[in-house]
């Protein structure tokens, strides 16, 4: 009996090995699975406080769609999204290079609700460096986003687009860094994936400490 468990025992680990190969994972290396809510968060270096992603405006004067900007707050998580395949692929996790929707969950949104709440590349504007907003469709092609393995540290990703990668540039609000889609290297945003549950786990009181720290500066940065 010893040899057949040792072999389907190496065949678990091969398996589970070309699993993990694939498998998108978050900050605590489980497979990221889709429709569950996550912190996309910025990995923190010298020049990227850590602070998570929440919407905001483009401009100075609120307007619709809303663009994505990250908190200048460090430690402040932002508002969490979900991920699903664009196509129909029965799997539960997330695999890297792949297209996926992004969607932000929240309960609470006070504005732009004749929108959606997916990401999206703003393919309206003619900025070389386009926007990402909010406002996508499920199907559209500029709401479609690739995620790709970077060798930053463990458990770290950036995102692609068929526009380009995204990345960040200072803007309107106090500089805070607003997300766009950029060839160039030095703005690639890397972000690893932080389950919202474990974050909140202790009790809904602090998920409604996090969701009203979001609304604070929500729309606003
Ligand atoms: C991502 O990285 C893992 C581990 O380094 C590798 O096995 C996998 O093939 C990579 N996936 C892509 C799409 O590059
Ligand atoms: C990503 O997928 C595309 C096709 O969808 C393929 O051409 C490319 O080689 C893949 N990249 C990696 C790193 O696996």
């Amino acid at each position: 009996m010893k040899k057949p468990s040792v072999t389907s025992f190496l065949i678990t680990l091969l398996l589970s090995a070309a699993v993990c190969a694939h498998g998108t994972t978050e900050s605590n290396g489980n497979p990221v699975k889709v429709g569950e809510k996550y912190f996309m968060q910025p990995v923190k270096t010298e020049h990227n406080n850590g602070g998570g992603l929440v919407p905001a405006a483009t401009n100075i004067l609120p307007s619709c769609p809303l663009g994505i900007t990250q908190t200048r707050l460090p430690y402040q998580q932002g508002i969490p999204v979900t991920f699903r395949y664009t196509e129909t692929i029965d799997r539960d996790f997330i695999t890297t290079n792949t297209s996926i929707n992004i969607e932000f969950r929240s309960d609470i949104w006070p504005v732009c609700n004749e929108f959606s709440k997916l990401w999206a590349v703003d393919d309206s504007s003619s900025a070389k460096e386009p926007a990402i907003i909010i406002g996508g469709k499920h199907k559209s092609p500029n709401s479609a986003f690739k995620i790709q393995n970077v060798t930053v540290e463990e458990h770290t990703y950036k995102l692609t687009t068929s526009y380009g990668t995204v990345g960040t540039t200072p803007g309107a609000w106090l500089s805070a860094p607003q997300l766009l889609v950029t060839n160039d290297e030095s703005k690639t945003l890397v972000v690893k994936f932080v389950k919202a549950d474990d974050a909140n786990k202790a009790t809904t009181s602090a998920t409604s400490r996090v969701e009203k720290l979001g609304l604070r500066m929500f729309p606003f940065y």
